[in-house]
């Protein structure tokens, strides 16, 4: 089985740095399927959800999702791509999804470190009211996160077990 490889999971959880050292690894092509949105919008995320909307950006979000259909490469998602409309269905037809797994706390620690005002759906929250935020969206989207084919605890998981995970599961598939 040859398909591409959607990683998926919350804001903070490592999506992009993985996704390039398991690009490089696997020797396949790198996508920030955020990149590819803000090329096609011609403005930042942001900028784009003031304009128009979250709603014109989760149905851009998914067209531009389902078009990534190249088995050779990796793709980091956008932490709420699997969770709207019949995405996550779809990845999980089109593709290998890996879950990169954080609790609320670290991925409180990591996106506290973060520019905030990058990724609007955290509202501009700090401190306890990130956290709590972090908490019950987590809850809202975790049921989608994890129909993913292969789970990863990503902080402790070395790049190599990732591979073996990869080819056991194309192995079985
Ligand atoms: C979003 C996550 C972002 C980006 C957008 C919305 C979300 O991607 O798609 O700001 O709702 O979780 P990252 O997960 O790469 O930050």
């Amino acid at each position: 089985m040859n398909k591409p490889i959607f990683l998926i999971g919350f804001m903070g959880s490592g999506k992009t740095t993985l996704g390039k050292k398991l690009a490089k690894q696997l020797h396949k092509k790198f996508i920030d399927l955020d990149e590819k949105i803000v090329q096609a919008i011609g403005m930042s995320i942001p900028d784009f959800f003031k304009k128009h909307g979250e709603n014109e950006f989760r149905l851009l979000e998914s067209k531009l999702l389902k078009e990534q259909t190249d088995s050779n490469t990796v793709i980091s998602t956008g932490g709420g791509s699997p969770c709207y409309f019949d995405n996550m269905d779809w990845i999980r037809n089109n593709g290998i999804a890996l879950y990169l797994q954080l609790s609320p706390k670290a991925l409180h620690s990591r996106l506290e470190q973060s520019n905030i005002a990058s990724r609007p759906s955290l509202g501009g929250l700090k401190g306890e009211a990130l956290l709590e935020f972090i908490e019950n969206k987590l809850q809202e989207r975790v049921s989608f996160y994890q129909q993913a084919h292969i789970h990863i605890d990503q902080i402790n998981t070395p790049l190599e077990t990732i591979c073996q995970s990869i080819k056991s599961y194309e192995e079985n598939a």
